[in-house]
Order: C-alpha cells, then structure tokens, then sequence
C-alpha cells in the first residue's frame, strides 16, 4: 500500500483558462469607444469571441459572460455581488440603503421586508388598481389624436407603482413630477456612467441644474410622500407600511435614511422598466397589426366583449406571450453587472477577486445560438411545444437567483392587462415625426415613438 493510496482523494486541480481578449480594443480607450458608440451591437457580438471573454475599458479589465448557461450561473453563484461603476453611479444618486443596491445580512433582510408586497397571492388585491389604470389609460386617449408614448407610458407606470405599492390618493400632480424627475434623472445618470467627466459634471451648466433639480425633487417627493403617510396615522396593508415597521437585524426599526433609499430603489427601477416596456409593447401593436388584432380576439374569446378584467389575465395565453416576445427583442433591461468577491471561476475561466464582470441580456436574448429566426417577432415561440427547444437562461428578463426582480408577477400582470385593454380599443399606427429607434440609457426605449389610435 503506497502512502498515496490512504490521502484522502482530492478533486483532481482543474487547470482554469484565461478568457480570450475581444478584439477591436485600441489603444488607452481598449473597447470603451465600441461600447459607447454602439453598445447593443458590440454586446451582441461578443460570444464570437469566446464564452467569457476579457475587455479592455480604459486601463481596466472587464469581463463579459456571452452564454445563456453561464449567464445564468453567475446569476445564482455567491461569488459574485452587485457592484460595479453602475451600481455606484446609482448608489451615489439614489442612496446607499436601498435593496437594489445592498449585499449581504443587510440584503436580506431588505427582501424579507419587501417580498411579501409582490408575492404571488398579494397581486390579486392589486387587480382593481391595474383594471382601472388600464382602462383609463384607454379612455384618456382619443381617435386620431397623437399620443406621446414617453410620458403616458411613465404616467401610467408611476401611478399603478405609487397606488398599488405606496397606497396614496395624490396622483396626478405627484406622478407627473415623478416622471418629468425619473426621466432627466436616468438620462444624466446614464450620461455620467459612459462619459465620467468628474468634477465637469459638478459645473453650473444648464444641463447639470436641470440634472440636480430633478435629483433633488425626487428625493423631496419621496420625503412628501412617507410624511404623509406618518402623519395620517394609518397603516393600510402595503409596502410602505412594510417599510415604515421594518426591524434592523438588532430589532431596531430602521433608520429614516433607510426607509428614504428604500422607496426611492423601488419606485424608480419599478417607473422606469414598466414605462420602456409598453413604450416597446405600443411599437409592437403598431408594427405588427396581425399580432394586435389576435390580442383583440383572444380578449374577445375571453371576457365575451365585457371590458377585460384582472381575474381574465390568467387566461390571455397569446397577449402573454405578445408580451414576452416583446420583452425578448427589447428588453428594458439591457446590460447586468457583478463583482466577483474571491478568486473564482466561470465556465472554466479564471475570474480573479474584485474583477467586474457585465452581461447583455438583450445579446442573450436575440442570439441566434438560443433562437431561430431570432429577430422575427414570433410569439408562438412561447407556446409550450416549442418553448423546449429554448436554452435555460436564454431569456430571463427578470434574472435568476437572489437579486431576481422581486416584482416579476406584478409587472407581467399589469403589462398584459394594458396590452390587452388597450388592443382591444385601438389599431394603432405610428405618426410622421416618430423617432422609434432605440434610445440607449439604462434602460432601451424608442427614441421618441408617437402613435395615433384608430378606434376599432
Ligand atoms: C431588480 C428587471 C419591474 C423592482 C431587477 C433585476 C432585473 C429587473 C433584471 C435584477 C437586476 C440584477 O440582477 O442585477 C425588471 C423588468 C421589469 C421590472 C424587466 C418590468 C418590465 C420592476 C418593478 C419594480 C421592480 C415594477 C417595483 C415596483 C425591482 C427591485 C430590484 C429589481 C427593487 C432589486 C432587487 C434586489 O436587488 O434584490 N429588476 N424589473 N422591478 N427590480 Fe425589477
């Protein structure tokens, strides 16, 4: 017996790879200028380089995930935490004590707080809410008329948010501060995470003011809006009460600045994601008119021409799939970002401690890898007999694991429900002067698409 055949056995030492280096990288810049210049195409390119491949950016070395597996595998791995440039540019604008942007005890606790508003069994007692905005929005429109898809998109988005989530009777004129705040403060984020010009951001141009002023009417909407509540001395069954009660991990309630950020990480990724999706779901109803009017008859076939109700959600399987597909092609949510926290591996790529890695689920989502005809809009692609052939992970809008979005239901919900109300009234076709390209900001939506609405 050899001294060897009594070790215990050990794995055998995987030799791990480095990831192969993107090409087109120049010097000093390395991708940076691709990535600016043309983000979507040059994410979509890369898994021809490899399944993990390295990125120059500046000096630094980033690392981009191009499968739909390892996507999915540094989604759910505890390697990896949020951070990154991203995260910091929004932590440094939203605030640091939100869930979007926490790790760790604190992180979870933060989800045990909010999950219970966005559980499954919860969205019903949302229903006539979502029917009502939807229906709303519907009427509030008329023939012929154009409709700027930007700001009735954010409109209803905040107020379904604000009303379901946060239980307030002061819509209107809140919920249109709101979007005019959300939308210059998401463009002059974007702009200073792709052009980080420092302390030239801090000079009084006007630009920056109009920047700063929406920040901070933000921030003071928020603080209008938890007073409120405090001062009327009631506790409705909502998320804000949630929060208003929540304990720290010493039983403490938690501190003011806490219930600030944690308002703002909600309200704002809730606005924005739901806005730029029925901005791309109205796109969708005007450029393919077969698919909206199968909407229109499958909601016919289900509520018997009575208007679409929350309960009919569950049995509107074409619009869902209307929905996802468009979410596939357009996701609001475009590019991720982790941090590696030890030295670790992915696919059998080295990833060093501290490393940021990004992934493009919109690449993931078009890749012609994961789909046939992958850019057609194809809605029974979704249907179950042709779903199997989907790899996992190639189409997670929501993403996996512990920072999935806690509000999936809600949104597929209330997505539906519109799309669904508003088919059901309306052709819609789009009008000279539309700009329908895509409008790269941290999230995708069209340029600037105007519709005019044809009564059915
Ligand atoms: C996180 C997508 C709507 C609140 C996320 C993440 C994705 C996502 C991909 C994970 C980010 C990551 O992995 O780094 C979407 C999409 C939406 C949507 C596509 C709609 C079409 C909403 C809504 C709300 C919301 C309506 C709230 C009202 C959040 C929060 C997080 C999050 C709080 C952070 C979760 C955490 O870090 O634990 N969302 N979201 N989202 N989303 Fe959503």
């Amino acid at each position: 017996m050899t001294v060897e055949s009594v070790q215990p056995e050990t794995p055998p030492a995987v030799e791990l790879r480095e990831p192969p280096r993107a090409g087109g990288g120049v010097p000093v810049l390395g991708h940076g200028w691709k990535l600016a210049r043309d983000p979507l195409a040059f994410m979509s390119r890369l898994r021809d380089h490899g399944d993990v491949v390295r990125l120059k950016l500046g000096p630094k070395t980033v690392y981009a995930v191009t499968t739909p597996a390892l996507t999915g595998a540094l989604a759910l791995s505890n390697d990896f935490i949020i951070a990154g440039p991203l995260w910091e540019s929004l932590e440094g604008l939203l605030g640091k004590e939100g869930v979007a942007t926490a790790n760790g005890p604190r992180h979870r606790r933060q989800r045990r707080t909010i999950q219970p508003a966005f559980r499954l069994d919860a969205i019903p007692a949302y229903g006539p809410i979502m029917e009502e905005e939807a229906h709303a929005l519907a009427e509030r429109w008329k023939p012929g008329e154009t409709i700027d898809c930007t700001s009735e998109s954010f409109r209803v988005a905040v107020r379904i948010a604000a009303r379901c989530l946060l239980r307030g009777d002061y819509m209107d004129e809140r919920a249109e501060r709101l979007c005019v705040a959300l939308a210059t403060v998401f463009r002059g984020m974007y702009r200073r995470m792709v052009v980080p010009l420092g302390p030239l951001y801090n000079l009084p141009l006007p630009a920056n003011r109009e920047f700063n002023r929406a920040l901070a009417d933000l921030h003071l909407l928020v603080d209008e809006i938890v007073a409120e509540r405090r001062a009327s001395g009631q506790k409705p069954d909502d998320l804000l009460t949630a929060l208003l009660e929540a304990k720290d991990e010493n039983g403490d309630p938690i501190g003011e600045q806490e219930i600030h950020d944690q308002v703002v990480a909600i309200l704002t990724p809730g606005s924005e994601t739901i806005a730029s999706t029925i901005m791309w779901l109205l796109h969708m109803l005007a450029e393919h008119p077969e698919h909206a009017d199968r909407v229109r008859d499958e909601v016919q076939a289900v509520t018997g021409g009575r208007p679409v109700a929350f309960a009919d959600v569950r049995g509107l399987r074409h619009t869902n799939n209307v929905v996802v597909e468009s979410m596939r092609l357009s996701p609001a949510v475009w590019i991720l970002t982790r941090r590696a926290v030890r030295d670790t591996e992915l696919g059998g790529y080295r990833i060093p401690s501290g490393a940021d890695i990004i992934y493009s689920p919109y690449a993931i989502q078009r890749d012609p890898k994961s789909y046939r005809r992958n850019l057609e809009f194809d809605p029974d692609r979704w249907l179950p007999d042709r779903v199997k052939d989907i790899p996992k992970h190639a189409m997670s809008p929501f993403s996996v694991g512990n920072r999935k979005c806690p509000s999936d239901h809600f949104s597929m919900a209330q997505l539906t429900l519109i799309t669904a109300a508003l088919a059901t009234r309306y052709r819609f076709e789009q009008v000279a002067g539309s700009r329908d390209d895509t409008r790269v900001g941290i999230t995708l939506r069209p340029h600037d698409l105007r519709v005019r609405p044809v009564a059915r």
